[in-house]
């Protein structure tokens, strides 16, 4: 521990600085690993150990902090030393601009589903803990709860984790049948390669009268839409769980990058998740006052599709807003 302590001090650069934070602190750090022994300790020992390891994390973050401001300020000198543009230089290349990897994945999932006449539907990015969580079918202390890592306001108001509330509220106006999507930002406390705080979710729900609405139209429907996407992928769907769809499924794509031979993109599986569904669970209609429906629903992360789509493996380099990156695309 103290070593790593050590090194973080000595990190020469941002990326040093970055690799040894996961070294600590990523979902297999040394440190989050310590945190997990927790769990089989009690009393006393359990105590002590929580004392001394949130000391150390205390102490981790502090150095992380204040050597990363240091490296910031250093990087932005030295960028905007080297990277001075002199406007009075005559231009001969003319850039068009071009979308956003992200804008333009979003808008064409929105395209597939317009032409499938979904009605696009918006809500709020600050949730309350009733339409993220609870009607959800995510009571309070529901285990599943710390699947999405929250950012909380007071009185209960938070950052939404998911676009799934959006179900909630439609369905609070609406009558069925409905046929929705749903995209938008949403935001949780995530930083590394394939995570950043705010990303984007679509989020689709269809709900018909009596048992209308069925699972057969639900797979029909997403393997269309990937397709659409990805082009000629095989596509599976996998038992899951979510609290809020029962039967619940992820649906995986063979890799795009080794065609499903295995490669370190796919952790050798051959296999890539890219969203989640399942046939709307009785809760969430009871939360909302439905009575003889039946639906489906399913969400996605935008980022997710567009890294695979572009092949990118650096969530981040969407987010920096460097031309020479983003004019690649
Ligand atoms: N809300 C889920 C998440 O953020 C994604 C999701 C899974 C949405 C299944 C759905 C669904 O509507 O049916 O991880």
């Amino acid at each position: 521990m103290n070593t790593l302590l050590q090194k973080l001090q000595d990190a020469q650069n941002s990326q040093e600085l970055e690799a040894f934070r996961i070294e600590g602190l990523g979902k297999k750090g040394i440190i989050t690993q310590k945190f997990s022994e927790l769990k089989s300790l009690e009393g006393e020992e359990k105590k002590n150990l929580a004392k001394e390891l949130n000391e150390i994390k205390q102490k981790f973050e502090a150095i992380y902090w204040a050597k990363k401001s240091q490296f910031q300020i250093n990087e932005l000198k030295t960028a905007l030393l080297e990277e001075k543009i002199d406007v009075s230089l005559f231009q001969s290349i003319s850039h068009r601009s071009i979308g956003h990897p992200i804008s333009y994945t979003k808008d064409r999932i929105i395209d597939y589903f317009m032409h499938l006449d979904y009605e696009l539907c918006v809500g709020p990015l600050v949730e309350d803990d009733f339409h993220n969580f609870s009607a959800l079918n995510l009571p309070d202390f529901h285990p599943a709860r710390d699947m999405q890592d929250t950012f909380y306001f007071k009185d209960s108001m938070l950052l939404r984790t998911h676009t799934s509330p959006v179900q909630i509220r439609t369905m609070e106006t609406q009558t069925p049948p409905i046929k929705m999507i749903c995209p938008g930002a949403t935001f949780r406390r995530d930083y590394d390669l394939t995570h950043t705080p705010m990303f984007h979710q679509v989020e689709g729900l269809v709900v018909d009268k009596g048992d209308k609405a069925s699972f057969a139209n639900l797979k029909y429907t997403l393997e269309d839409f990937l397709k659409y996407i990805f082009g000629n992928v095989k596509i599976r769907f996998r038992s899951s769980f979510f609290p809020f769809t029962e039967p619940s499924a992820e649906v995986d794509i063979s890799c795009v990058f080794c065609q499903g031979n295995g490669c370190r993109i796919c952790s050798h599986t051959g296999w890539l998740e890219v969203l989640g569904c399942g046939v709307v669970d009785e809760y969430v209609f009871e939360a909302v006052g439905y009575k003889n429906v039946s639906g489906y629903a399913f969400g996605m992360g935008i980022e997710r599709l567009a890294m695979l789509t572009c092949g990118v493996n650096d969530l981040r380099s969407f987010f920096e807003t460097d031309l020479r990156v983003l004019e690649q695309f």
